[in-house]
């Protein structure tokens, strides 16, 4: 039996839990009686429970005989044991369990969130998480996700203060010196949507959406900053009930600001929880990108109200039906609420961070078997997220938006209140469709890789080819590798869109290749070719020389995706050894015409790329062609705003300033900088909020001690997340090796929240200036950090060792994992190797290319 699975002769069905929480103590007393169906004649219950103590445990059975449990606590299993003295009688019964525990400081389970109040005095309030498998560290339960149950909270807490849970509040009185607010039935769900919240909380005053009262809730004097996330969130709901075509199934929707929370936010039906940056933000001084991030998370959590919380996956190898979907929703409510951000070219980012990873011989299957909750934990990566919108859109496109659509309803209706798999998901596409979706949907889902399909004139053809793209030709061997296993043929059914030019007219054609090579004549008078056309395709495209050619030629014709894909296809294949780093720099020439911001991201991506790898003599000619192609953007755009000028317009301004201004080490822009700034900061001369956060990283690029010291002061007393963000990664920029040892030394000192720290930590790592320092520190303080930071946090850091470029570290990097025996959970850590390897590959490769390139400059 898998040691990780509870047995199923014990059912539960309904949870009436009552919790009493102190955050004087930072302790919880509770009390929970589950309604239980005994399927066997069993004499012992297992259950989930971590870090709780149970002080009694009773069971009365399926012919009302109460008995006693001995409860046994097995802490590396999680799990508790009620066993009894005599076989339970079948039928209905129930568990009585009193128990206990600690409000703690991992943010999971049922934990203590700190924060200042206006006046500056420190304050407690309590919050939960237990995504993947943590409501078993706030109440013994049945935490697997295909044991959905009806969910009774009841919360006794300090009259002062307030609380919320999933449900509306059914009644608020007194007991003793205790508010007593229990809160309705929540819908059957599973353990790890169940939420509560305590503390001195605000909220804004809801708006109705149809029978739905939404509101946001933060500490204390925040709510200035809660407008947008509540125009998102009631946004978005409307368009999700349309969409979906079944209304929200809770009886309101909260959505709260946490203080200290490990992810960005958390789909707790009816109580959604966030961290503040994704929740809170003042509309006016925020850039479009502070502004796309809570428009983003807030929609990818509403999704989840259905996708994930209506409908569940059975078991964690699943999850991507929650997270893809919920991404790939948030892009479609993003985008139909404001259009005019272009949200699904933004989303080419995204799907090319997907592309990377999943160009490693260490990349997994969308769909990947899971047993211990490290596992469940290793599988919320750019794969499950990104790879799954990306393949969802890609098989939208390909069935059309309507017939897709009919399908996920069809899914919803059918499994509302329940469980579902994948090939639930499939059949329910394939009613709707007719077509054979597992034919064409396994390979993305249940294989890993993808494939790149080359593009080639062959005479009098056009010639497709698909194999799987990998970046190194070989697996990396290392100590923790799995030993290879036989690859299967690399093959996939690609929906490619074909856009031909002849005669100085386009047409589109689409294509299904299910064969290693297809050919089609070439049309008369042919003039170029665009694979991949609208781009919403999972693949890579690698055309011949002419053709490439052909569409550097006509730029223009191409949409801001069809660029985005050329360069990033363009810079991936010299990644992997396949086009000369001098071809590629030559192509990022033909782009300082280029206006679109992502375009942009990609290009100063590979920049910032190439910075990791250079000898540090080269660098200032490396800096000197960063000015070389983005000086003649910026000059065109101007530094100031222009009137009638759009967002992404600004929002690019911003960026390219800030790539000058640090990795261009431009001087003018860095002057220019420091009097915008100084201009903005005195009130003369108020700055665009997108250029404002590259004026602070210029300047931290370019700054002194006394710099350094006032932006900590910004940090720390500053106003809006936001605010508080961009300061606080300043700090990583100051080249200083004292000032870089002062922000790592935050890092573990309590002056950088643990849900930031890890961040700033990996930020480090990648910078050139501080890398060594960053690894050094890191190396050092591991044990430390393990201690310290929620779960999540050492993973997301040792991501940071794929910006250790050279020989050397990462062979030290190597060493350290392997003495250290260090488990990231799943792939994690041989995907961080491999990764560093390819980028070590590339500059022993084109180091001497590379250095003869910039010699120009
Ligand atoms: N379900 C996740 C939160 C989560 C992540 C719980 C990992 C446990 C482990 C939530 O829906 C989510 O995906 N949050 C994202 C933000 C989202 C906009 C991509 C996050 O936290 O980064
Ligand atoms: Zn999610």
């Amino acid at each position: 039996m898998d040691p990780y699975r509870l047995p199923r002769t014990v059912v539960p069905s309904r949870y009436d839990i009552r919790l009493e929480p102190d955050l004087t103590t930072l302790t919880f007393s509770g009390v929970e009686t589950i309604a239980v169906t005994i399927a066997e004649p069993v004499s012992e219950i297992l259950m989930n429970a971590v870090e709780i103590a149970v002080d009694e445990a009773v069971v009365t059975d399926g012919r009302g005989r109460e008995q006693r449990a001995t409860v046994t606590l097995d802490e590396g299993a999680e799990r508790c044991r009620l066993a009894l003295a005599e076989p339970l009688a079948t039928g209905a019964g129930r568990l009585r369990i009193v128990f206990r525990g600690t409000l703690n400081d991992k943010l999971r389970g049922f934990y203590r969130s700190v924060y200042k109040d206006p006046s500056g005095v420190s304050r407690t309030m309590a919050a939960t998480q237990f995504e993947a498998t943590d409501a078993r560290r706030a109440f013994p339960c049945w935490d697997e996700p295909a044991f959905k149950a009806v969910f009774a909270v009841t919360l006794a807490i300090d009259p002062a203060l307030t609380a919320v849970s999933n449900t509306r509040i059914a009644s608020d009185t007194r007991e003793g010196g205790r508010r007593v607010l229990r809160f309705a039935d929540s819908i059957v769900m599973s353990t790890y949507l169940v939420a509560f919240v305590v503390g001195e909380l605000e909220h804004t005053v809801p708006t109705p959406v149809g029978p739905t009262p939404v509101s946001i809730w933060c500490v204390p004097g925040k709510k200035r900053l809660a407008a947008f996330g509540q125009e998102i969130a009631v946004a978005s709901l409307r368009y999700f009930e349309d969409y979906y075509g079944l209304p929200y199934p809770g009886d309101k929707l909260d959505l709260l600001a946490i203080p200290d929370f490990a992810a960005g936010a958390m789909e707790n039906l009816g109580a959604i929880t966030f961290r503040e940056t994704a929740l809170l933000v003042d509309e006016q001084a925020a850039s479009h990108a502070e502004l796309q991030r809570v428009a983003d998370v807030v929609a990818h959590e509403n999704a989840h109200m259905w996708f994930g919380d209506l409908v569940t996956m059975s078991w964690w190898n699943g999850i991507w039906l929650n997270e893809a979907f919920a991404t790939f929703m948030e892009m479609l409510a993003v985008d139909a609420w404001k259009p005019e951000w272009q949200r699904w070219v933004a989303f080419g980012v995204s799907r090319a961070a997907a592309l990377s990873v999943d160009g490693l011989h260490s990349t997994r299957p969308i769909e990947f078997p899971v047993r211990a909750p490290r596992e469940a934990d290793a599988m919320f990566d750019v794969l499950t997220y990104e790879k799954g919108a990306s393949v969802l859109r890609m098989l939208e496109q390909y069935l059309g938006p309507e017939v897709f659509r009919t399908g996920v309803r069809e899914y919803l209706t059918r499994h509302r209140f329940a469980n579902a798999d994948t090939v639930d998901l499939w059949a329910a596409l394939g009613r709707a469709s007719q077509q054979p979706i597992p034919a064409v949907m396994d390979g993305w889902i249940f294989a890993p890789g993808y494939p790149v399909v080359s593009v080639a004139v062959e005479g009098r053809e056009l010639v497709l080819r698909q194999q799987r793209f990998t970046y190194l030709t070989e697996p990396l061997r290392w100590f923790g590798a799995a030993p290879a296993a036989a690859t299967p043929p690399a093959r996939w059914q690609v929906p490619v869109q074909l856009r031909v030019s002849a005669e100085g007219r386009e047409s589109v054609e689409r294509v299904l290749l299910t064969e290693p090579e297809v050919r089609r004549p070439l049309p008369a008078g042919f003039e170029s070719v665009v694979a991949n056309e609208g781009g919403h395709g999972f693949y890579r495209v690698r055309y011949d020389e002419g053709l490439r050619e052909r569409l550097l030629g006509r730029l223009a014709s191409l949409g801001a995706i069809e660029r985005f894909n050329l360069v990033n296809d363009a810079w991936a294949v010299t990644a992997a050894g396949l086009m000369p780093i001098a071809q590629y720099l030559d192509l990022t020439a033909r782009f300082r015409d280029e206006r679109d911001k992502n375009v942009w991201s990609v290009l100063l991506g590979s920049l910032h790329a190439l910075n990791r790898i250079i000898a540090p003599a080269d660098r200032p000619r490396l800096e000197a062609l960063v000015r070389d192609r983005t000086a003649p953007a910026l000059a065109a755009l101007g530094v100031t705003p222009r009137e009638g000028e759009d967002e992404l317009t600004r929002q690019l301004r911003g960026d390219l300033i800030r790539a000058l201004g640090t990795l261009g080490n431009d001087h003018a822009v860095q002057a220019r900088a420091a009097e915008l700034y100084a201009g903005h900061e005195g009130g003369a001369a108020p700055v665009d909020p997108n250029v404002l956060p590259a004026l602070i990283a210029t300047l931290a690029h370019a700054g002194d001690e006394g710099r350094y010291h006032e932006f900590f002061e910004r940090f720390r007393t500053a106003t809006t997340p936001q605010e508080e963000q961009r300061y606080l990664y300043a700090l990583t920029m100051f080249p200083q090796p004292l000032l870089v040892e002062q922000t790592l030394a935050r890092t573990v000192n309590g002056e950088i929240r643990t849900q930031d720290a890890p961040f700033v930590a990996r930020s480090m790592l990648m910078l050139v200036h501080a890398r060594e320092q960053a690894w050094a520190f890191v190396k050092k303080q591991w044990d430390t950090m393990d201690r310290l930071y929620p779960k999540h946090g050492l993973r997301r850091m040792a991501e940071g060792v794929i910006g250790l470029v050279t020989p050397e570290l990462e062979a030290d990097v190597h060493r350290f994992f392997q003495e250290r025996k260090i488990d990231l959970g799943g792939k994690t850590l041989e995907q961080y190797l491999e990764q560093l390897r390819v980028a070590v590959a590339l500059r022993e490769r084109e180091g001497a290319a590379l250095s003869a390139y910039l010699a120009r400059f």
